[in-house]
């Protein structure tokens, strides 16, 4: 949590709207591993963080709702009975309330004030914040009484029909359902959890943001996700019973999906892979084995750069240099791809030293100018203090 933002939102709030608003901190997220599987029916291990968007809302008696993005100075208004696809960050908060709308939640007219310390375009779902925290904190100011999980599943459809992006429940569910110190293993096809303690000791996680966002990501994106449909349908021939790819082993997979498309069987090779050593990871935690929970990372981002093709030469950079240094235990791409944040696990008290060497050669080699968070672990999204 950070106070200062809380503040900052309420202040600007009553300066503008000269109300008392309700404020509401919404995370970011991490994920240990299990990339790119969530809408393949696997299972991820994400937790919420310290980093998020803080929203400030009240009531304003009118049909019609303000928004001010305080980070970009940008403001704009809609009435209610107007919402519609738009563009950039506009579509995350109209994106919500027309979910809310179309599951005819009574809204009213409201205004509402928001900004983040959470990097945008940096993997750790800055878009999964908005969305459910302006949904949850509408929640709260008309008394909706929205059920978390339900309100993680409006946000994922949000994002499906205005920014179009066709992503898995990963995201909303971290935000909605955290919890403090904990990270979570996540069946995503039952949506079963459990809250898991990362056995760390002297270890702390530690992000990396290549500052590096490529133009490729969503669209990018949205093609994985047809490339393993193509994949299932393919499997399909030999396997009518499987529903998704976490219906199928490595072996099925190598014995059925030889005549299959080379860049589809890489991608159904990883999801499938990815699934196993997600369950594997939650398997050394239970051990306290956190140098395999490390290997198991490195593996994961060798797939996502080697076979799901969603690293770049930045990130893959990051990760080269967590290998060359024995006070981490695993390295890895983090969230969707094309750029953003590599994950961590490093001893603590190298934890400062990494980071500033790291940054110093990223920046020799790239010229970007990467950030280093070491992050704590949250609950999901909550009304808080200010
Ligand atoms: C994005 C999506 C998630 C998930 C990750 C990759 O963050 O929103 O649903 O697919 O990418 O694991």
């Amino acid at each position: 949590m950070n106070d200062h933002l809380a503040k900052k939102v309420k202040k600007i709030f009553l300066e503008k709207f000269h109300k008392e608003p309700l404020i509401v901190f919404s995370p970011g997220r991490i994920n240990m591993i299990g990339e790119h599987v969530d809408y393949n029916d696997g299972y991820v291990m994400p937790a919420a963080v310290d980093k998020g968007i803080y929203f400030a809302l009240a009531e304003n008696n009118t049909d019609t709702s303000t928004f001010y993005a305080a980070d970009l100075n940008e403001e704009f208004s809609i009435p209610l009975n107007a919402i519609a696809k738009d563009r950039g960050w506009k579509n995350y908060v109209l994106g919500i309330i027309d979910q809310l709308l179309k599951k005819k939640y009574l809204l009213r007219g409201f205004d509402c004030v928001f900004s983040g310390d959470v990097p945008v375009g940096a993997g750790m779902s800055s878009s999964a914040a908005v969305e459910c925290g302006l949904g949850h904190g509408l929640d709260l100011l008309f008394h909706l009484k929205i059920d978390r999980v339900f309100m993680a599943k409006l946000g994922q459809k949000a994002e499906h029909e205005f920014p179009g992006v066709n992503c898995g429940i990963m995201d909303q569910f971290a935000n909605m359902m955290g919890k403090k110190d904990h990270v979570f293993l996540l069946d995503c096809r039952t949506l079963e959890y459990s809250y898991l303690k990362l056995p760390l000791g002297d270890y702390s996680i530690l992000l990396i943001n290549s500052k590096v966002h490529h133009s490729l990501a969503s669209s990018e994106y949205n093609v994985r996700r047809q490339q393993c449909e193509e994949g299932i349908h393919y499997l399909k021939k030999n396997l009518p019973n499987i529903l998704s790819l976490r219906d199928v082993n490595e072996n099925d997979l190598k014995k059925y999906g030889e005549g299959m498309n080379g860049e589809v069987y890489e991608r159904c090779l990883f999801v499938v892979q990815e699934i196993k050593r997600t369950v594997d990871a939650a398997t050394c935690l239970e051990q306290n084995n956190l140098n395999r929970f490390g290997k198991l990372m490195y593996a994961s981002h060798e797939g996502l750069a080697g076979l799901y093709k969603v690293s770049c030469e930045e990130i893959d950079f990051l990760v080269d240099l967590a290998k060359l240094n024995p006070n981490i235990t695993g390295s890895r791409i983090m969230g969707g791809g094309f750029g953003g944040c590599t994950i961590n696990i490093i001893h603590r008290d190298q934890a400062d030293a990494f980071a500033n060497s790291a940054i110093e050669a990223y920046k020799r080699k790239f010229r970007i100018e990467a950030e280093a968070y070491k992050i704590r672990l949250e609950n999901g999204t909550s009304q808080v203090n200010a």
